[in-house]
């Protein structure tokens, strides 16, 4: 791990193990609790990464805004915004969204046709190529984010960005939280996009801690193969 940053995915998901409808609709499952829990994760970070389907659904993201929070970034000699970090191959993100407006550096993660694109609305545009998927070498891009001092980033999702992640065995912790709520809907995205992997091959996690806290499970797993 010492040559890319630390990677801690957050999400949360229905009962059924779902991170949207089947529309692809912005989840808003998640109860206030879990949206603090989602925002003391985030005061935690260097940057954030979110795939261009997450930020299409959204149009925004989570800003850190408690006191105490921003008090203790200040204090561990951070800015009081993560840089956000949209990872999109094709480059072609909607110059008007209100993402674009939040008070943080947007860096883009894209190929070289992706730079094709009016990407003028990015502070940084980081430049990878492709493995044979077609997907952008996640390896070599958290080898450079790690280059530009970022030490610990979270992956804020959407399924098809944590699942590249993880077949390229750069995530090291997940934090899950069970909402109740079953959406169904065999097109509806889960947390791990992707190809899949055999049962037999599997990522193994460990339990690091479990919490119920008013109708939410708080689900903390470390990924052991890594
Ligand atoms: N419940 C939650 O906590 C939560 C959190 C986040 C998202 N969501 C939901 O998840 C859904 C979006 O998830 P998703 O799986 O469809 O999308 P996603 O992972 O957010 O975005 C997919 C897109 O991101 C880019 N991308 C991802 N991985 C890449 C890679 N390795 N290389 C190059 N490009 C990559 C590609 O963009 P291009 O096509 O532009 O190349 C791809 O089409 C939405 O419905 C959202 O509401 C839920």
């Amino acid at each position: 791990m010492e040559n890319r940053p630390k990677t801690t995915v957050i999400l949360a998901m229905t009962a059924d193990g779902k991170i949207a409808d089947f529309q692809r609709n912005a989840a808003r499952f998640g109860s206030d609790i879990d949206k603090n829990h989602l925002e003391k994760q985030i005061s935690l970070v260097d940057a954030v990464l979110l795939g261009a389907g997450t930020l299409k659904a959204y149009g925004t993201t989570l800003t850190v805004k408690k006191s105490e929070l921003l008090a203790n970034r200040k204090q561990n000699n951070q800015p009081s915004q993560p840089i956000n970090i949209v990872v999109s191959a094709s480059g072609k993100i909607a110059d008007n969204l209100p993402f674009f407006s939040q008070p943080f550096p947007h860096w883009l993660i894209t190929t070289e046709e992706g730079a094709k694109n009016n990407t003028s609305n990015f502070e940084k545009v980081l430049i990878f190529s492709t493995i044979e998927t077609g997907k952008i070498n996640l390896l070599q891009a958290f080898k450079t984010l790690k280059e530009l001092g970022l030490n610990h980033i979270a992956i804020l999702g959407g399924g098809e960005l944590v699942g590249s992640c993880l077949e390229e065995n750069l995530i090291d912790e997940f934090w899950l939280t069970v909402c109740p709520y079953v959406v169904g809907g065999k097109t509806a995205p889960t947390p791990v996009e992707g190809k899949g992997f055999l049962s037999s091959h599997g990522q193994k996690l460990q339990l690091l801690s479990l919490e119920q806290i008013e109708q939410e499970i708080f689900l903390h797993y470390k990924v052991l193969s890594n």
